[in-house]
């Protein structure tokens, strides 16, 4: 079978957030022998030169976007056995980063999702599945209905739309998109593309794909509920038969205590006991906190949204300073909760540390050095953080939602089972006390908390088994 991922954002070459492990990570795990995958990204301007180097030109063409004509050029790399392509366009991938303005962006993903799509024929690689990813792509499915008419290439291809955060939707008012894409007006009516009277990609995406899959079970069921729905929770219900959920892995040989060169003193779960707390002290010291071999370290790795419970972490910090911890946080993102990072680190020198930027060897550090690991999200579709927190023996504290809810056993001090803390509310005093509860266990009950943290590492959370079901997926379609 042939696949092509169509996505936004993929490691090594260009990243935001998880989306781009997945992509970058989940095509490897295939079978070699049955699944010929394959992934389309935009060229961006902003990948760094070693990439951009690398890449190969392929061919190009000019493609009509309404009644623009567009240049839409193909470059291609094979990377740890995939290959690559990428649509180079200068106009439109020209940013200091991969997204902008919303206005902008309407715009840029419509081309890439029509460029996708013509791109095919050019490439000699017709796929039996097209796999897009968030609200980026959301407009291939439409595309694709629309290639159909008259054109015999496309008939048979199918899609899968996998929601990675609902959130995004990726809305405009419908006229300008009508005016962007030259769709029919036919498709922008309630049940087709539109969404309280705005043209809505993701929806779109949604209603004309084959399936969808989202990135946890429990995300799968959250988002049929208005809460968690973002105003789609119908949609999700009238589509719930073919909806389904795939837990995220990662990439076991990026994130690999034994092996990472980011971090100070590689460890596995037979050593970590006598080993990992070299990373804690290195982090201390390059972060200027006091070096102390005792204090538990919660560590933080995150972008800084709503999304990931930071009002929850404001409140109590105060409190939760008044604790033997010190607490690491890596992160951008909105600018309250960078600024109430470093009010903190300033209130708590050689407790808090805060690092307003985006790093990855920071980032393998935090969850190699650190004893817990902080994540109290609002919501969460998956979230990786925690998984590789878990690789790292760093026990996750989370809230039960999402793919949280799914990858962190809570810990029960009477079976002596779990591999981290949970709670259920969103109520900053309930996450309070679960950290401080964490704090018991790892003060007062070091051999239950070594159990905790070999349980974690001994869990397999690598693409493997995720890998399996989609292609039970593919296969099924
Ligand atoms: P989301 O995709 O919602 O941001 P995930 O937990 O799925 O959340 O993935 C986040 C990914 O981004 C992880 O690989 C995490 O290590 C990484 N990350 C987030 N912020 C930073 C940062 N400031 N520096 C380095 N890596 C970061
Ligand atoms: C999104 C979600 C996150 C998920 C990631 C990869 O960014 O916020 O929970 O892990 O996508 O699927």
């Amino acid at each position: 079978k042939k696949i092509l991922f169509a996505a936004s954002e993929s490691v090594p070459f260009i990243k935001t957030g998880g989306l781009a492990d997945v992509v970058g990570s989940l095509p490897k795990y295939f079978d070699k022998e049955k699944y010929d995958v394959r992934v389309m990204l935009p060229k961006y301007m902003c990948m760094k030169q070693e990439w951009k180097d690398k890449l190969t030109y392929r061919t190009h063409f000019y493609m009509d976007l309404n009644w623009r004509k567009q240049y839409v050029g193909i470059l291609e790399l094979e990377y740890d056995g995939i290959l690559f392509y990428f649509i180079d366009n200068e106009y439109y991938f020209n940013g200091f980063a991969p997204y902008g303005e919303m206005y902008a962006d309407i715009e840029k993903f419509a081309f890439f999702s029509k460029a996708v799509l013509s791109s095919l024929p050019l490439i000699d690689f017709r796929p039996d599945i097209i796999h897009c990813h968030d609200w980026q792509t959301g407009l291939i499915p439409v595309f694709l209905d629309n290639f159909r008419y008259g054109n015999e290439y496309y008939r048979g291809i199918k899609t899968i739309m996998t929601i990675h955060n609902l959130k995004f939707q990726g809305t405009w008012d419908t006229k300008r998109v009508r005016d962007i894409t030259g769709l029919p007006q036919y498709y922008f009516v309630p049940d087709k593309l539109e969404a309280y009277k705005d043209a809505n990609y993701l929806k779109g995406g949604m209603v004309y794909a084959d399936r969808i899959t989202t990135v946890s079970n429990t995300y799968a069921e959250e988002i049929k509920m208005p809460f968690y729905g973002e105003k789609l929770d119908g949609l999700m219900n009238a589509r719930a038969n073919c909806l389904s959920g795939i837990v995220n892995g990662i990439d076991y040989d990026d994130y690999n205590p034994e092996t990472d060169r980011f971090i100070e003193k590689n460890y596995t779960v037979e050593n970590f006991r006598k080993e990992k707390i070299k990373n804690k002290l290195a982090l201390q010291k390059e972060l200027n906190l006091d070096q102390d071999n005792k204090v538990m370290m919660i560590g933080i790795v995150s972008r800084l949204t709503d999304q990931k419970g930071f009002d929850l972490v404001a409140y109590v910090m105060d409190e939760l300073c008044q604790d033997a911890v010190q607490i690491v946080a890596l992160g951008t993102g909105e600018e309250q909760y960078e600024n109430m990072f470093r009010h903190f680190a300033w209130k708590y020198p050689g407790k808090v540390s805060a690092n307003i930027y985006y790093s990855e060897a920071m980032s393998h550090k935090i969850y190699a050095g650190s004893d817990a690991f902080l994540m109290p999200s609002l919501f969460e579709p998956c979230g990786l953080s925690q998984l590789m927190s878990l690789r790292y023996g760093t026990v996750p504290i989370v809230r039960e939602t999402g793919g949280l809810k799914d990858t962190v056993e809570p810990y029960n001090e009477y079976e002596k089972t779990g591999t981290g803390f949970s709670f259920m509310n969103y109520n900053a005093h309930e996450m309070l006390g679960t950290v401080r509860y964490a704090e018991r266990i790892f003060y007062d009950k070091k051999r239950d908390w070594n159990k905790i943290v070999e349980r974690g590492m001994k869990k397999d959370f690598s693409w493997k088994n995720s890998a399996k079901q989609y292609e039970e997926l593919y296969d099924n379609m």
